[in-house]
């Protein structure tokens, strides 16, 4: 493998910084758009299309024919999420660089990197042996709108033998996996209003609302502290895993006091004390507040009674939880809180479903096989507590649905210092070739 020829290729994608998030970033999306129908083109490909928008395209590829062969659909994303706190970053976030065998930058593990093998993969392969089909978007980051609107009204894009999505990790360093569910995810903005304006704190204080006061009891009542969430109806769809995956997982290398040690590092975990760590990162649904804005919050001090206070907030759903009806007990559950005298809006910024999926399929079977002869471990089955908005919407033909990647629990995905160790990257490439290799002969 010409390493040094890859190295410099994935680096050109990863400098591109392709926000999604960001309408500042419009252009660095669809650049790296661009760079994707680029290695398309150079992959052979019959059709190459930006579809959906121009700013934020999915870049749709249909390679070349190979009569007789199964169709694989391969899903990535271009785009990232922001870098900052930038001041946390041994070096910036888009001037890729190598450090002790580990490659440094934005998108390195999610997904620029990731998608790179997939594409290589096939380079490697001379002739491709399958029929591929790409869907790679460039708003996973920000909830697939484009992709959404794109596959109700074009599900055909989706028809495919096997769907291929290379956008996660290992459970652990050396141990492969494959996932049986992902949680979906419900993102909204509480906005509290108390007046028309900021008062003066002394000449009100005393008997005038503070819209931030309001807002923080409300946040405190929707979670309390032992981690209960206190949105009527939330828990009732949530299933419990079987005892077979419960048992599957206790048999995983995961060890809570290393998860705390290594990977959370702090003093504590916390959440419901009475479900194992696993169960509430993959089989438990969530609320987390993101980050809360409004009223003084610059240099030195000011005496004001603010007006309007805003939370960011999102839920983790696990299945079977629908995103229809959590939004909706959301909107009720904060209504209910609300004192009268405050105006309380609950705006939804996006949302996924949660996704499961079976691993019936033989393909299954053939990629578990790819890692045994490239890594010398087979795939594990396990969860996954993050999202990937679109996953149910691509299995809805009925393939299946392969989740898997090449990544490492410490890559620091949306954090400062995201890595991707190399040796995973080229490994990656080996295990997808073979995968490929290996689907194209199980015709
Ligand atoms: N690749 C991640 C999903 C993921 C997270 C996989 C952690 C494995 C471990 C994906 O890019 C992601 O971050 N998704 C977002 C979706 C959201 C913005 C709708 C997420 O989970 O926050
Ligand atoms: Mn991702
Ligand atoms: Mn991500």
């Amino acid at each position: 493998m010409d390493t040094d020829r890859l190295l410099g290729e994935l680096s050109e994608f990863l400098r591109i910084p392709s926000i999604s998030t960001l309408s500042a970033h419009d252009a660095d999306c669809r650049a790296a758009a661009e760079w994707v129908a680029t290695e398309l083109r150079r992959l052979g490909c019959r059709e190459v299309a930006f579809l959906g928008s121009d700013t934020h395209p999915v870049v749709w590829g249909v390679g070349p024919e190979v009569p007789g062969a199964p169709t694989l659909l391969l899903y990535g994303h271009y785009d990232v999420q922001p870098p900052d706190p930038l001041s946390e970053w041994t070096t910036p976030p888009f001037e890729p660089s190598v450090r002790g065998g580990k490659l440094f930058a934005r998108g390195s593990a999610d997904d620029k990197g990731q998608v790179f093998c997939l594409l290589k993969a096939i380079e490697s392969l001379g002739r491709p042996p399958l029929n591929f089909r790409f869907l790679i978007e460039g708003e996973e980051e920000s909830g697939s709108t484009v992709l959404f609107s794109l596959l109700r009204q074009e599900p055909e894009r989706t028809s495919a033998d096997a769907v291929l999505v290379a956008d996660m990790a290992y459970v652990a360093p050396a141990w492969p996996t494959v996932y049986t569910a992902l949680r979906g995810v419900c993102y909204a903005e509480i906005t509290v209003r108390t007046a028309q304006s900021d008062l003066h704190s002394g000449e009100y204080g005393g008997a005038a609302p503070n819209a931030h006061e309001v807002l923080l009891r409300l946040l405190g009542r929707l979670k309390t502290e032992d981690g209960k969430i206190h949105v009527p109806g939330f828990y009732a769809a949530v299933k419990r895993p079987s005892r077979a995956e419960l048992a599957a997982w206790k048999r995983l290398p995961f060890r809570e006091s290393e998860f705390l040690k290594n990977r959370v590092q702090a003093k504590a975990l916390t959440g419901l004390k009475r479900y194992s760590v696993l169960e509430r990162l993959w089989a438990l649904p969530t609320f987390e507040i993101h980050g809360v804005v409004g009223g003084f919050t610059g240099q030195g001090a000011k005496t004001v009674i603010p007006a309007v206070a805003t939370a960011k907030v999102s839920l983790r759903l696990v299945p079977d939880q629908k995103l229809k009806t959590v939004q909706r007990q959301l909107a009720a559950a904060v209504k209910r809180l609300a004192p009268r005298y405050a105006t309380v809006t609950v705006r939804f910024l996006h949302g996924a479903d949660p996704g499961q999926i079976r691993l019936g399929d033989p393909a299954f079977g053939l990629l578990d096989r790819a890692f045994r002869e490239v890594v010398g471990r087979g795939t594990v089955p396990a969860r996954s507590g993050g999202s990937v908005p679109v996953v149910p919407a691509l299995g809805r033909s009925g393939a299946p649905v392969l989740l898997t990647g090449i990544g490492l629990p410490d890559d620091r995905l949306h954090a400062p210092n995201e890595k991707l160790d190399l040796k995973q990257l080229w490994n990656g490439i080996r295990v997808f070739r073979r995968f490929y290799e290996l689907l194209g002969a199980a015709r």
